[in-house]
């Protein structure tokens, strides 16, 4: 069934859904192509982090932070090392590695979802038991894993929460980047990775010591560390930003009031995360969740759903309070204690936050 048959994907990958921008930096794009890869170190850098083009083409900034961090990461991937994007959750880890696959390969699809459960099968290869019956070990009865068919193709492969994978399954990725192949001794052979493949890895900062990576195998990787946004002012232009795409994707209108409701979740958020009023006045408490930017911007959109159908019209605080108050409150006694506390010593206290704190009290 084709995607018109099906009616319209919920959510394209990046190759797609940033086609014209991706063909755009491709054709202006004179500088040396490593591998196989589709644009320059410089094109893909720019991609991520928005610019204008000689032809007047504007392209987006997908990753908003340090450009520094984007040229290692870029570099990183045209080198024999493989790629370890690190931060806490919400730090566009998955989001920088999707990106950084689509300008780069084409193809942010290959992808490896870490979990306790990961087998091998999912680094090296399967095979079709039914084939493998019928016509014995054959290159047709195998079920390559996305790491050998980004070796193959001389593409990027992601693996997503890495630490999460078992010891032993991880132990195959050291082969494969060590050796740059991969054995297949039923077939008596192997596949060597063609110029142009690597990996990019995400791992999660708080899930460490969950299976801490062998040194071996983190040998392998250069380790770039994503952080939280900077200021107030980048946080609200990441979550402005990406609301606005999810808002069309969902076919919600632009509601005014927008801009306003985004700057008062990221302060709440950043003050409660940070420990600390914007002012740099009052200490507040920590709660126990991460209060993510990624949060922020779920808290926004579905804010937005909520006003659009049920509203008046306006992006309004009591469309937005009821995700606030989930996304801090994860543990019933000791968050909504912090959450209180802050409600009262704070919010109450801005004489510019009455619909705020009057919509928070209304939700608690
Ligand atoms: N610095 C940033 N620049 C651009 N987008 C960001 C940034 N930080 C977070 N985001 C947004 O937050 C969302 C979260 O990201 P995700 O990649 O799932 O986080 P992680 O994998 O680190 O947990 C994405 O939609 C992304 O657009
Ligand atoms: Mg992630």
């Amino acid at each position: 069934m084709s995607d018109e048959q099906a009616g319209t994907v919920l959510r394209a990958p990046a190759e797609e859904a940033f086609a014209e921008e991706l063909a755009a930096l491709e054709r202006v794009d004179d500088r040396v192509r490593p591998g196989s890869w589709r644009l320059s170190p410089w094109a893909v850098a720019t991609y991520l982090l928005g610019g204008t083009l000689a032809d007047g083409t504007v392209v987006t900034p997908k990753y908003v932070g340090p450009r520094r961090l984007v040229e290692v990461a870029v570099a990183t991937l045209a080198t024999d090392r493989a790629l370890l994007l690190l931060g806490v959750p919400g730090t566009a880890k998955t989001w920088v590695s999707e990106h950084l696959a689509a300008a780069i390969s084409g193809d942010s699809t290959l992808l490896v979802q870490g979990t306790a459960g990961t087998g091998e099968e999912a680094v090296r290869y399967g095979w079709n038991y039914a084939r493998l019956l019928a016509e014995g070990p054959s290159r047709a009865a195998l079920v390559p894993s996305p790491v050998l068919r980004a070796m193959a193709a001389g593409q990027l492969v992601r693996v997503e929460e890495l630490t999460r994978i078992p010891p032993d399954v991880q132990d195959a990725l050291i082969t494969v980047l060590s050796e740059k192949a991969l054995p297949i001794p039923e077939l008596g052979g192997q596949t060597q990775a063609v110029r142009g493949f690597n990996l990019i890895a995400t791992a999660n900062d708080r899930d460490r010591g969950v299976n801490e990576l062998s040194s071996a195998l983190r040998r392998r990787f250069t380790t770039v560390v994503l952080p939280l946004p900077a200021t107030l002012d980048q946080e609200v232009e990441i979550v402005a930003r990406r609301v606005g795409q999810l808002g069309r994707a969902l076919e919600l209108p632009e509601l005014p009031g927008g801009a306003q409701e985004i700057r008062r979740v990221v302060t709440v958020f950043r003050e409660l995360r940070e420990g600390v009023t914007a002012d740099g006045r009052t200490k507040v408490r920590t709660p126990t969740g991460t209060l993510s930017t990624a949060e922020a911007i779920s808290v926004v959109t579905h804010g937005l759903a909520l006003a659009a159908h049920f509203g008046d019209g306006v992006l309004r605080a009591r469309d937005l309070a009821a995700g606030v108050l989930g996304a801090v409150v994860r543990d019933q006694v000791a968050d909504r204690a912090v959450w209180r506390e802050y409600r009262e010593g704070v919010l109450r206290e801005r004489a510019d936050w009455r619909d705020f704190y009057r919509a928070a009290c209304e939700f608690d």
